[in-house]
C-alpha cells in the first residue's frame, strides 16, 4: 500500500466540527497542509440535518453565566465546568464570526439576531436560520473552507484505520471509493471529527452516515472513550421513521398532548412544561406510555404535538421544514392536524475524551463535535448546544493542532501496520461466511433498543452484554457478495457495523458501571443520583480481553450539585 501524500494536519469528518477546525488551522498558519477526508461530500455531512438552532447568550438581558448554569443543572451536574464557562463565552463569538461569514441567521423586526426559547434554558438565546439551522451553517462553514489554499480535501474516502505509533499518531489508512483502492495519509497531528454512533439504534433520527467510526478508530488505537452511558433520546420524532420535528416547535410555542388530551408535562415539569430539558420529557412520554395513556399507532406508541394555534403564517417562516416533512412523510399538514411524535435516539453524549484544546490521551491525536467528549454536556445535553460546541471545540482543536505541528517531525507510518490493514480488509471482502452485515445490524439495533433505551436495569443491561457479543462472534462469520472496492456500500457498511458493535459494548459496560440515575441515564433498579459514589466521569478503553473502566473527576468552579427540578 502506497503512502500518498504527506499533511500537517489530518481531519477525518467534514461536518461543522470539522470544517471548522480546518478553518482555525488554516488561519493559525497558512504554510501548513491540511486535509479533510470525508466518507461523504463535506455538504452531506450529518450538521446538515440540524434543524433548530445554536446556542448563544447574545439577546439583551441574557448573559453567559446564565447559559452556563442552564448548560450545568442540564448536564444534571456532570459537565466540566471549567469546560462550560469557557464554551459559553466562545460560543458567542462564534455565532457573531459566522455572521460575518455570511450565515443568514433570521431576524427580528429591528433587525437584530433572532433568539429562539429552547428546552433547559432559562432565557431565549437559541439563534437560528428558519428551522433549516445546519444546511445554511455547514455550507456558510464549507465555503469558508474554499478561502484557503493549503485545504485539501478527501471526498467519498472511508478510513478504515488509525495509525499510531510509541510517539502518537502519524496518519490513517482508507479507501478511497471512487477508485476502489486502500492509500495511507501520513499526518503529523489526525483530529476525528466524525459525529455520533446512533446508527447502533433502530430508532434513531441520526442519518444513515452515523455509525461512530471515529470513535472506534481512536479507541482501537487506545484512546479513552468518556461518558458512554449517556444517550440522548429527543422527545418529538416521527414514529418509523425517526425523521426530527425540531424542538423549536416547542421553543415556538407548541403543545404536547396525551390520548386523553391533557398537557401530561403537567405532572412532570410543571413550571418548564414543553420547555423542559429532553431527558425529562422523553421519560414522561414513556411514562405516559407504560400508563396507557399514549395513542396507540402502526409503529408503536405516539403523542400529539400540536403546533395549529401558531397559525399558518409564523408556521410557514419560522417553522417551513417540519411542515414539509409532516406532510411528506406522515400525511399530517400540522396547520391543520397535530403531529404524531415519540421519544427516538439522536444524540451520543459520549465519546472520545478530550480537554477542551481537543487533545486526547494519544499525542498527535484530536477530536471535536459529537465525536469528542469534552465534556460540556455531561448526562443530558440542552438542545441547540451541540452546533455551538462544534464550532467553539472545532477551532480549538484545529489551532491546538496546528500548534502541535509546529514542535514536531513527521513520522513515515509503519510498513508492517499498512500491509497488516491492507490484509485485514481483504479477508473481510474476501470471507465466505453466511453471516449477513445487514442482518447482524438489525439485531444489534433491536438490542440497544431494547436494553439500552430510555430506562434501564442491572438485568436488561447485562443482557445486552451478552446480546451484543454474540453478535461480535457472528460478526467474525460474515460473508460478503460484492467483492470489488469501488463504491462498495456493502464493504463499508460492513466496517461501519464493527464500529458499532465495539461502541454497542463500551455503551452497556458503562451503563452497567453507573448505578445510580443521572440525566439521560435512568436505572429504574437505582432511581436517585448518587453524588457521593457517581459525581465522576465513567471512561472506558480497550483491554487485553474486555473493555476496561476507569474515571476520572467532574471539575467543579461555581455550580455545587442541587436537586434538579424543572
Ligand atoms: O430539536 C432540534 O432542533 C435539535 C437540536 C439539537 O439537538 O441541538
Amino acid at each position: 500500500m502506497e503512502i500518498i501524500q504527506e499533511h500537517d494536519v489530518l481531519i477525518v469528518g467534514g461536518g461543522a466540527a470539522g470544517l471548522r477546525a480546518a478553518i482555525a488551522a488554516a488561519e493559525k498558519n497558512p504554510r501548513l497542509s491540511i486535509a479533510i477526508i470525508s466518507k461523504v461530500y463535506p455538504t452531506r455531512s450529518h450538521t446538515v440535518s440540524a434543524e433548530g438552532g445554536i446556542a448563544a447568550a447574545l439577546d439583551k438581558g441574557d448573559t453567559i453565566r446564565s447559559h452556563a448554569k442552564d448548560t450545568i443543572k442540564g448536564s444534571d451536574y456532570l459537565a466540566d465546568q471549567d469546560a462550560v464557562e469557557f464554551f459559553v463565552k466562545r460560543a458567542k463569538e462564534e455565532v457573531l464570526l459566522l455572521e460575518q461569514w455570511g450565515c443568514p441567521w433570521s431576524r427580528k423586526e429591528d433587525g437584530d439576531i433572532a433568539v429562539r426559547a429552547f428546552g433547559g434554558m432559562s432565557k431565549k438565546r437559541t439563534v437560528f436560520a428558519a428551522d433549516k439551522t445546519g444546511f445554511f451553517m455547514l455550507h456558510n462553514l464549507f465555503e469558508r473552507t474554499l478561502a484557503h489554499d493549503n485545504i485539501h480535501r478527501y471526498d467519498e474516502w472511508f478510513v478504515t484505520k488509525l495509525l499510531t505509533d510509541s510517539k502518537g499518531a502519524t496518519g490513517v489508512v482508507a479507501i478511497d471509493q471512487k477508485e476502489g483502492e486502500m492509500v495511507a495519509l501520513a499526518a503529523k497531528a489526525v483530529i476525528m471529527c466524525t459525529g455520533g454512533a446512533g446508527k447502533m439504534y433502530l430508532n434513531t433520527t441520526n442519518g444513515a452516515i452515523k455509525t461512530g467510526d471515529g470513535m472506534a478508530l481512536a479507541y482501537n488505537e487506545g484512546a479513552l472513550l468518556k461518558d458512554m452511558e449517556f444517550m440522548q433520546f429527543h422527545p418529538t420524532a416521527l414514529p418509523k421513521t425517526g425523521i426530527l420535528i425540531t424542538e423549536a416547535a416547542r421553543g415556538e410555542g407548541g403543545y404536547l398532548y396525551n390520548a386523553k388530551g391533557e398537557r401530561f408535562l403537567e405532572r412532570y415539569v410543571p413550571h418548564k412544561m414543553e420547555l423542559g430539558p429532553r431527558d425529562l420529557i422523553s421519560r414522561a412520554i414513556n411514562t405516559e406510555y407504560k400508563e396507557g395513556r399514549g395513542f396507540k399507532g402502526p409503529y408503536g406508541n405516539y403523542v400529539h404535538l400540536d403546533i395549529r394555534h401558531l397559525g399558518e403564517k409564523k408556521i410557514n417562516e419560522k417553522l417551513p421544514q417540519i411542515r414539509e416533512l409532516a406532510k411528506d412523510f406522515m400525511n399530517v399538514d400540522p396547520v391543520y392536524k397535530p403531529i404524531p411524535v415519540t421519544p427516538t435516539q439522536h444524540y451520543t453524549m459520549g465519546g472520545i475524551h478530550t480537554n477542551i484544546k481537543g487533545e486526547t490521551n494519544i499525542p498527535g491525536l484530536y477530536s471535536a463535535g459529537e465525536a469528542a467528549c469534552v465534556s460540556i454536556n455531561g448526562a443530558n445535553r440542552l438542545g441547540s448546544n451541540s452546533l455551538a460546541e462544534c464550532l467553539v471545540f472545532g477551532a480549538e482543536a484545529g489551532t491546538a493542532a496546528a500548534n502541535y505541528c509546529r514542535r514536531i517531525k513527521l513520522r513515515n507510518p509503519s510498513r508492517k501496520k499498512l500491509s497488516d490493514e491492507k490484509k485485514r480488509i481483504e479477508s473481510v471482502l474476501t470471507n465466505k461466511g453466511k453471516e449477513s452485515p445487514y442482518k447482524i445490524r438489525e439485531d444489534m439495533q433491536k438490542v440497544m433498543d431494547q436494553y439500552a433505551g430510555i430506562v434501564r436495569t442491572e438485568k436488561e443491561l447485562s443482557k445486552g452484554i451478552i446480546k451484543i457479543r454474540e453478535l461480535q462472534k457472528r460478526f467474525k462469520k460474515i460473508g460478503l457478495s460484492q467483492s470489488n472496492m469501488v463504491f462498495n456500500s456493502q464493504l463499508i457498511n460492513t466496517l461501519e457495523l464493527e464500529a458499532m458493535l465495539t461502541l454497542a459494548e463500551t455503551l452497556l459496560i458503562s451503563a452497567k458501571a453507573r448505578k445510580e440515575s443521572r440525566g439521560a441515564h435512568f436505572r429504574s433498579d437505582y432511581p436517585e443520583r448518587n453524588d457521593e459514589k457517581f459525581l465522576h466521569h465513567i471512561t472506558i478503553s480497550k483491554g487485553p480481553r474486555t473493555p476496561k473502566v476507569t474515571h476520572v473527576p467532574v471539575p467543579i468552579t461555581k455550580w455545587q450539585p442541587e436537586v434538579r427540578s424543572y
